[in-house]
C-alpha cells in the first residue's frame, strides 16, 4: 500500500535515531537567556518548549537562569528552596551580598528550576561591572544604551552565580549554555575569570544581519562584502556587536538555529558554528485522530463571531466561504515580510474581483505596536453584534412561548400575528443600529504613530480599506492575542487553529517559529527560502507544497517575482474546495514529528557532548561527539499526489471531489493504522492526551 510506504518515515520511530547519553548524575546543566520566564519572541518559545525534554533527561541537575520581573514571577513561578547544595549556597551568598536572587520552579511542562536575578536591584554596581568588562575584553558600553547596560548587569550576576556554584560543585562538571548576545557578557566574564565550566553560545540571529536586512539592503548577495565594523558603527550598535562577537569567540562550542544563519554568522561574526540546533516544539498527540480538525471548526466559529461584529452593516459576504489568513510576530515590517504580503494581498484582491470569485479573505496582522487601547468603532462592532444576538434571542423566546401555548391549546398559531408590534419595533431598532457611515475599521486599536505606521501607510497606498467590493479585507490587531481580551478573547494557539493559512514571507528569519507552530497544529502556512524553517522543510520534505508548506523564493527572484509567486500561492489556496483544505490540513499535521524536540533535541545533546570534550578533554573523550546522522532524510511526496512532472507543479490537493473523498477515506484508514503502529511499536511512541485534558502553557497538541 502506497500510504504504508510513507508511514515508516512519518512516525517518530521512522526518523533517524541517535543515542548518546551523558552521565548527567555527575554534571550540572545551566541555560541562560533573557527570555527565561520573560516572553519577547521566539527565544522564549525555544526555552519553554524544550524544558520538558531537557528536564526529563537531566532531572534536578538542570537550571534556567534569567531576569526577575515581578509580574512574570507571580504568574509563572512557584518559589521554593534549592535542593542542590552548590546552587543553594550560590543563591544565599549573592543574597547576603546585596543582590536579589529568586529560586523556584517554572510552571510549564517539565517544571524546570529557575534562578532569576533582579537587575534593577543590582544596578548600583554597574560602574564596577563596566570596568570588569573593559578589563576582560576592552568593550565599553555607552551610558545611554540602557538595554546594553541591563544586559551587562545580567551577565555580571550570571558570572558571579557561576563562580559560587563552581566553588561548591563537589566534583560535578558544569555545562552552561548562553542564548543570544543579551546573555553573552556572562560567558565573557566567566571565561575571563577562568571558571571551570564547559560553555555553549547559541545565537538566534546576528545583530548586524537583523539591522542590515531591516534597512532593505541586498543582504544575502553581499554577505562577504560588508565592512562590518563600519556598518555596526554607523548603526550605533558597535558595542553590542562587540559583546556579541566576543561571546561567540569565547565559547567552547558555538551553535545557531539554521544553515542560513550559520552562513550569515560566519560572515558577520567570523566564526563558523560548530553545531546547528534547529528549533523544535513540544508536540502532543490527541487520542482522537481528527481532533485537530474539530478544533479548527470550533475556533473558526469564534473568529467568525468576531468578524460578524467587526463588519456589522457590511456583512454582505458569506462567512462559510470566507477564509482567515494571518501574519503574526514582532513588528519588523520588512524583515517579517509584511511589505510583500500587503502587496500580494492587493494583487489577490484584484484577481478575486476579476474572476468574480465568491470567496472572501479576511487577513489579520497580529503585530504589537504602540497604541492607546482599542478604538471605539471596533468595540462598538462587538457591542452591536451582541445586541443583535440578544434581540434575536428575546424575540425567539417570546415566539417560542406563544407557539408552545398555541400547541397546548391544540391550535396552529396564526403566523402573521405571532410577532406583535413591539417585537417588530425592537427588531427594526436593532437593524437601524447596524447602519454605519464609515467602512469597517482597518485597525482594532488607536495607533500612536498612525500616520507613519508602515502597515497603515501601505494600506493607504494600495487602497485596501475594507470596502464592500473588496474581496480581501484587512484587520490590524497591534497587540499579541490574549484569552482575556474584551475584543477577541482567544489565545494565540486557539486563534491559529481557527485560521486557514498562516502567511510568513520573511526576508530575515533565522528560524521562524510561527509557521512551525502552524504545522504542528495542522494549519498550512507560507514561509520562504530565507527562513531557517523554510530551508529545513525544503531539505527534509520532498514536496513541501503538497503538505501545506508554501515556500516563497525570496533568494533567487526579484521582489516583484516573489510577490507574484506569493499571490499565486494565495490565489491557488482560495480556489481549493473545503474538502481539499481538509485533506491538506491532514497532510500538514503529518509533518509534526519532524518538528518535535524528541527528534530535534539531539542537536542540543550533541553540542553538550562537544563542549565537554573541549573543556574537559581528559574526562570526556572525542569518540562520544560524533554528530547525529540525519543527512539525506526526506519525507516522501504524499501518496495521492501524482508523480512528477505534473506532481512537481500541482502540489496542492487539486483533485475532483470524488477523488478527494477517496483520499480522505484512505487517509482515515491509514491514519488509524499509523496510530496503532505508533502505540504498540514505536520506541518514541507519542503521548496520548485524553480529549479535553487541560493544556499546559506552551504545549502543542494535534
Ligand atoms: N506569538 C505569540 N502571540 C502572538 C503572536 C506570536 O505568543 O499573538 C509567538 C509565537 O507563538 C512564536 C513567537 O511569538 O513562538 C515568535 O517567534 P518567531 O520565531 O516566529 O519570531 P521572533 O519574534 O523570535 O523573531
Ligand atoms: C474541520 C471540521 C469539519 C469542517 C471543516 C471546515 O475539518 O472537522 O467539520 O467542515 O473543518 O473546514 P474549512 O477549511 O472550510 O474551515
Ligand atoms: C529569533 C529569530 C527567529 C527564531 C527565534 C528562535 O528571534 O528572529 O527567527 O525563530 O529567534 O530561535
Amino acid at each position: 500500500m502506497l500510504r504504508g510506504r510513507s508511514l515508516s518515515v512519518t512516525s517518530l520511530g521512522g526518523l533517524p535515531r541517535w543515542e548518546a547519553r551523558l552521565p548527567v548524575e555527575d554534571l550540572l546543566l545551566f541555560e541562560v537567556a533573557w527570555e527565561v520566564t520573560n516572553k519577547v519572541g521566539g527565544i522564549y518559545t525555544v526555552i519553554q518548549t524544550k524544558a520538558k525534554m531537557t528536564a526529563d533527561e537531566w532531572g534536578d541537575n538542570y537550571f534556567l537562569l534569567g531576569p526577575y520581573f515581578e509580574h512574570n514571577m507571580k504568574a509563572q513561578v512557584e518559589q521554593c528552596e534549592p535542593v542542590n547544595d552548590a546552587v543553594r549556597r550560590a543563591v544565599d551568598a549573592m543574597n547576603k551580598h546585596g543582590c536579589q536572587v529568586y529560586f523556584g520552579r517554572w510552571l510549564i511542562e517539565g517544571s524546570p528550576y529557575v534562578v532569576l536575578f533582579d537587575i534593577g536591584y543590582s544596578a548600583w554596581n554597574l560602574d564596577t561591572w563596566k570596568g570588569d568588562l573593559w578589563e576582560a575584553c576592552n568593550v565599553g558600553i555607552p551610558h545611554h544604551d540602557q538595554e546594553a547596560n541591563e544586559m551587562l548587569i545580567f551577565g555580571s550576576l550570571t558570572a558571579w552565580f557561576l563562580k559560587e556554584v563552581t566553588d561548591h560543585a563537589d566534583g560535578k562538571h558544569v555545562i552552561v549554555q548562553f542564548h543570544e548576545w543579551q546573555a553573552g557578557t556572562g560567558l565573557i566574564l566567566s571565561r575571563a575569570r577562568k571558571l571551570p565550566i564547559a560553555t555553549v553560545f547559541t545565537t538566534h540571529a546576528t545583530l548586524l544581519g537583523r539591522y542590515l536586512c531591516a534597512a532593505n539592503i541586498d543582504f544575502y548577495n553581499h554577505l562577504d562584502k560588508f565592512n562590518i565594523d563600519k556598518e555596526a558603527g554607523e548603526r550605533q550598535i558597535y558595542h553590542r556587536y562587540c559583546m556579541e562577537r566576543a561571546s561567540v569567540h569565547c565559547a567552547h562550542v558555538f551553535t545557531t538555529v539554521s544553515e542560513i544563519t550559520a552562513i550569515e554568522a560566519e560572515h558577520m561574526l567570523k566564526r563558523k558554528p560548530d553545531v546547528i540546533t534547529p528549533n523544535g516544539l513540544n508536540v502532543k498527540k490527541f487520542s482522537a485522530v481528527h481532533e485537530f480538525q474539530n478544533l479548527h471548526a470550533m475556533y473558526k466559529a469564534r473568529i467568525q463571531d468576531f468578524v460578524r461584529g467587526h463588519f456589522y452593516g457590511h456583512l454582505d459576504f458569506d462567512l462559510e466561504k470566507t477564509l482567515f489568513l494571518f501574519i503574526a510576530g514582532r513588528y519588523e515590517f520588512s524583515n517579517k515580510g509584511a511589505d510583500i504580503f500587503l502587496e500580494s494581498l492587493s494583487r489577490l484582491n484584484f484577481l478575486l474581483r476579476m474572476h468574480k470569485s465568491d470567496v472572501t479573505v479576511v487577513v489579520f496582522f497580529i503585530m504589537p505596536a504602540k497604541t492607546n487601547n482599542f478604538n471605539v468603532e471596533t468595540l462598538k462592532g462587538q457591542a452591536v453584534r451582541k445586541q443583535l444576538w440578544d434581540t434575536a434571542h428575546s424575540v425567539k423566546e417570546k415566539f417560542g412561548k406563544k407557539l408552545y401555548d398555541a400547541l397546548l391549546r391544540g391550535e396552529i398559531p396564526d403566523m402573521n400575528n405571532i410577532l406583535d408590534r413591539d417585537d417588530l419595533t425592537v427588531m427594526k431598532r436593532a437593524i437601524f443600529s447596524t447602519q454605519r457611515r464609515s467602512l469597517p475599521p482597518v485597525t482594532t486599536h488607536n495607533m500612536i504613530d498612525d500616520s507613519t505606521d508602515p502597515i497603515l501607510s501601505t494600506i493607504r497606498r494600495i487602497g485596501l480599506f475594507n470596502s464592500r467590493t473588496d474581496r480581501v479585507k484587512v484587520i490590524l490587531h497591534p497587540e499579541f492575542l490574549s484569552s482575556t481580551s474584551p475584543l477577541l478573547p482567544m489565545d494565540y494557539e486557539e486563534f491559529v487553529r481557527g485560521c486557514h493559512l498562516g502567511v510568513f514571507p520573511s526576508y530575515y528569519e533565522p528560524w521562524g517559529y510561527t509557521p512551525a507552530e502552524c504545522t504542528v497544529m495542522g494549519i498550512p502556512s507560507v514561509t520562504t527560502n530565507l527562513s531557517g524553517f523554510g530551508c529545513f522543510m525544503q531539505e527534509h520534505v520532498a514536496d513541501p507544497t503538497a503538505y501545506g508548506i508554501y515556500i516563497v523564493d525570496r533568494r533567487f527572484r526579484s521582489l516583484d517575482d516573489s510577490c507574484n509567486q506569493l499571490t499565486q500561492f494565495l490565489y491557488g489556496f482560495c480556489k481549493q474546495s473545503r474538502r481539499q483544505r481538509i485533506i491538506q490540513r491532514n497532510r500538514t499535521e503529518r509533518l509534526s514529528d519532524l518538528l518535535d524536540w524528541r527528534y530535534l533535541g539531539r542537536y542540543y545533546q550533541h553540542a553538550r557532548h562537544l563542549t565537554l570534550s573541549r573543556a574537559f578533554p581528559d574526562k570526556f573523550h572525542t569518540e562520544t561527539t560524533s554528530p547525529p546522522m540525519t543527512e539525506g532524510f526526506k519525507y516522501p511526496r504524499p501518496s495521492s499526489v501524482p508523480p512528477s512532472p505534473s506532481g512537481s507543479q500541482v502540489s496542492s490537493p487539486q483533485s475532483s471531489d470524488a477523488e478527494d473523498e477517496n483520499e480522505e477515506e484512505r487517509y482515515d484508514e491509514e491514519e488509524e493504522a499509523e496510530r496503532d503502529r505508533l502505540n504498540i511499536k514505536s520506541p518514541l511512541s507519542l503521548n496520548h492526551v485524553p480529549r479535553g485534558k487541560k493544556k499546559l502553557h506552551g504545549e502543542y497538541k494535534n
